[in-house]
């Protein structure tokens, strides 16, 4: 039902823009006839003028063209306007279009790599992921070379993705991000103007005090993390990469084979690739709409 009517309001929306354009034009047109048929009626009139027809004419020209300008820009902003929409249609289409194109993709296409560059440009952009004061708790390793593919294939229970994908990110979330992080974050605050420097170390207090809870710490790191891997999955869909996000690995194996510290956690690992060009993916599973899973108040 969204669809339809997004789709309906877009037509509404098109149609009176062309409309609005097209009254423009015709009274630019009309503008238009009216002064040509005024210049040649004035010049016919004006053989041998007088200097004070000579001068009526040209101010009859002068208004006449006035009128045009300021009918010309009207209808400049109009097309503006109709560009201004079509081009921001063009890109929501454009965005919802990669948004429902990401799947999880079970089948990589083994022969092909992705640069090193083109995973550092992912991530560098997914790096502007939104995180509770901007203290970025995430961080990553990126396993690439076939022999140590292997041996994560293994602690992923045998996932065979993880081998066949060009490279699989583990994201870490850093239960220490706010002690390491927050004076980092802090400083570019009071540089920028965010804050005062009399208000830098009351906030810091309040910064680490939010996270002294070990709970709290591992709720706040995840969170952000998870939002990080959601945007490396999209970006990814922008150089015409698959991924497939990962929960299925023994957590202590894994930290021991990557030497991870007590103090990360690995919400999951993506795999990151070119789909296969001979398989198919079955269709997307069913998925909860607003009204199953929301409501408004
Ligand atoms: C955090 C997370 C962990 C996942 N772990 C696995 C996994 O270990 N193995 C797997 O085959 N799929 C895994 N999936 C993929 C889901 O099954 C998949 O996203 C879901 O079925 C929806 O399919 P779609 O992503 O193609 O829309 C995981 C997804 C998420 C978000």
């Amino acid at each position: 039902m969204g669809e339809e009517k997004r789709e309906k309001d877009i037509k509404e929306e098109a149609k009176e823009i062309f409309k609005r354009f097209y009254e423009r034009t015709r009274d630019i047109q009309k503008a238009t006839t009216e002064a040509v048929k005024e210049i040649a009626d004035k010049t016919l009139k004006g053989v041998g003028p007088s200097k004070e027809t000579v001068r009526e004419i040209a101010e009859g020209i002068q208004r006449t063209f006035r009128d045009i300008s300021s009918k010309a820009s009207e209808v400049v902003a109009g097309v503006l306007e109709g560009v201004e929409e079509v081009t921001r249609k063009e890109r929501r289409d454009e965005c919802l279009k990669i948004i429902k194109e990401r799947r999880s993709v079970t089948f990589f296409d083994p022969r092909r790599e992705v640069p090193d560059e083109v995973i550092k440009e992912i991530l560098n952009t997914a790096a502007l992921t939104p995180s509770g004061y901007n203290l970025q708790p995430w961080e990553v390793i990126v396993v690439k070379s076939k022999e140590k593919k292997k041996k994560l294939r293994k602690i992923c229970y045998d996932q065979a993705k993880v081998e066949e994908a060009s490279a699989n990110i583990v994201l870490i979330a850093n239960l220490k991000a706010a002690e390491d992080h927050v004076d980092r974050v802090l400083d570019s605050w009071v540089e920028l103007g965010y804050i005062t420097p009399e208000e830098r170390d009351p906030l810091r207090d309040r910064i680490l005090k939010g996270w002294e809870s070990p709970e709290r710490r591992k709720r706040k790191a995840i969170r952000d993390t998870a939002m990080f891997g959601m945007s490396i999955m999209i970006i990814a869909r922008l150089y015409g990469l698959e991924t497939h996000p990962m929960e299925g690995f023994d957590e202590a194996k894994l930290k021991r084979f990557l030497k991870i510290g007590k103090d990360r956690i690995v919400p999951m690992i993506i795999a990151i690739g070119y789909k296969h060009p001979e398989k198919t993916l079955l269709p997307r599973a069913y998925r909860f709409t607003f009204d199953e899973f929301g409501r408004i108040v």
